[in-house]
């Protein structure tokens, strides 16, 4: 007999669900509603909010009401507000309301897009949305792709790909440790690059002395013949060169390097082009910016991140390849307890990365499109660069600031006529103002302010108060 003791097992029951549900839309659009209550950064110490937690986890559960009310409490205004219209930093990172949605959506189906037999519908919206994206960003119809994490994955599964489509190396069944005859392998970046380029590197054996950083121009762009001159050098002393990872949106400047000029080079070299566009690959959807891409439309991978300057809640990488075949060669393995039957063209997502299991990123993505168009899009976008556009003019107009880069596409780059000391304190000073959050970086060695404009929400009164807050950090 089996005991029945135990029948109120179970998940949370559906009539608690749905009140619940209905409490956390409340909440999340009460947050979206008052985001200007809060200042961008949180005063709090490292440490203080782990320590205001219990230590251990509950051994019974407890009522959702004080669940709910320790985090309003305790984890909301104890976080860096990356929805607030004044966050400037970095890059923005922006959760839409029809994105958000989207996640709510996929969390309630938790379809894992492994591959067709589990995940049709979800398996075959990926594909749509893909298609739709590449068409919004100008690109052909020879790029097939799907969507990963991050920029960091998507770069590492193009340049596992790389490495795979240099067929005498036999990487992917032979390893490369211990094999002198190959020569070391080598990747060529911009100085500017991201550091993403050599963590993949870390990770596929070519090692971080693997990646030749190339030198940029005055506009932080990597130049192309010094690029000719390395791999031939390299060549000469027994380097293996494998790809060329070119970036649109450099994370300091997001200055464009010249792609087709490096596709070119790519093409005689026989080398492999990544195109790192996470942050930049978004202008293409402003037809009237696509000239500034181009070249991309040559490379054998490339990667946009809806995350960043696409609005889409974190997270969801476009990963874009010419050739699927070397990726599917590549990863996949399909092992005894996963074959399915034909299914045609579709595609079986697992084999072309890294990851089995995947999170369902195109149901958000489809509501996102369908919602804006990639006209509202483009709109938001070139708002965006006439806000930053703004900035740069009043930094240009006023005595002791300088620009120090470009402004390529909507972020701005610059100093207080003073130290590095000077300026780190000027940040401080803004940071701490609570409306406003800016980053740094280091440009030929220089302490550089960094304003960029990212968010829907962000509107010229908050990049106003930025220069206000700015100003007033120098009196
Ligand atoms: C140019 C560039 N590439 C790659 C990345 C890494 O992005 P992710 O966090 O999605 O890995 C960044 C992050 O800002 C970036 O600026």
């Amino acid at each position: 007999m089996i005991d029945d003791t135990f029948k109120e097992l179970g998940d949370m029951p559906p009539e608690e669900f749905r009140e619940a549900a209905h409490r956390v839309a409340e909440i999340t659009a009460d947050y979206l509603e008052n985001l200007e209550s809060y200042s961008v950064l949180p005063d709090i110490e490292p440490g203080s909010v782990r320590s205001a937690l219990p230590a251990t986890a509950p051994e019974r559960g407890e009522p959702l009401d004080d669940i709910l009310a320790d985090y309003q409490e305790m984890i909301v205004p104890k976080i860096t507000h990356w929805q607030h219209p004044g966050f400037l930093a970095y890059f923005s990172s922006v959760a839409c309301g029809p994105g958000i949605l989207g996640e709510w959506l996929a969390g309630g189906l938790n379809s894992n897009v492994m591959f067709w037999q589990n995940a049709p519908s979800s398996t075959e919206l990926e594909e749509t949305v893909v298609s739709w994206l590449r068409q919004m960003l100008g690109l052909p119809e020879a790029f097939d792709g799907m969507f990963t994490d991050t920029a960091s994955i998507s770069t590492l599964n193009s340049l596992v790909a790389a490495r795979h489509a240099d067929e005498d190396l036999a990487a992917r069944q032979r390893g490369i440790a211990g094999r002198p005859e190959t020569g070391r392998l080598r990747i060529y970046t911009s100085a500017e690059s991201h550091s993403s380029i050599e963590k993949a590197a870390i990770v596929i054996g070519v090692g971080r002395e693997g990646v030749r950083k190339i030198e940029v121009d005055e506009a932080f762009r990597m130049k192309p013949d010094a690029l000719v001159r390395a791999i031939r050098e390299d060549r000469g002393r027994g380097w293996r060169p494998i790809a060329v990872v070119a970036t649109l949106g450099t994370t300091s400047t997001t200055s464009l390097d010249p792609v087709d000029a490096i596709a070119t080079v790519c093409e005689q070299e026989g080398l492999w082009l990544h195109v790192d566009a996470a942050y930049g690959g978004a202008a293409g959807l402003v037809p009237e910016w696509r000239s500034r891409l181009v070249g991309w439309e040559r490379a054998d991978s490339i990667v946009v991140n809806a995350h960043k300057w696409m609005f889409a809640p974190f997270d969801a990488s476009l990963l874009l390849f010419r050739r699927p075949a070397v990726f599917r060669d590549a990863f996949s393995l399909v092992a005894e307890y996963m074959k399915t039957p034909d299914t045609g063209d579709t595609h079986n997502f697992n084999e072309y990365g890294v990851q089995l299991g995947r999170r369902f990123r195109a149901l958000k993505l489809w509501i996102m499109i369908r919602y804006f168009g990639r006209e509202g899009f483009a709109a938001r976008l070139r708002e965006h660069r006439r806000l930053a556009l703004a900035f740069a003019e009043w930094i240009d107009a006023a005595p002791c600031w300088t620009r120090v880069a470009p402004v390529p596409l909507a972020c701005v780059c610059f100093r207080f006529d003073g130290s590095d000391e000077k300026n780190a304190e000027i940040l401080e000073y803004v940071n701490r103002s609570g409306g406003i959050y800016l980053s740094s970086t280091r440009l030929r060695g220089e302490y550089v302010l960094r304003m960029q404009v990212g968010n829907p929400r962000t509107k010229l009164d908050h990049v106003r108060r930025c220069w206000k807050v700015l100003q007033e950090a120098v009196q």
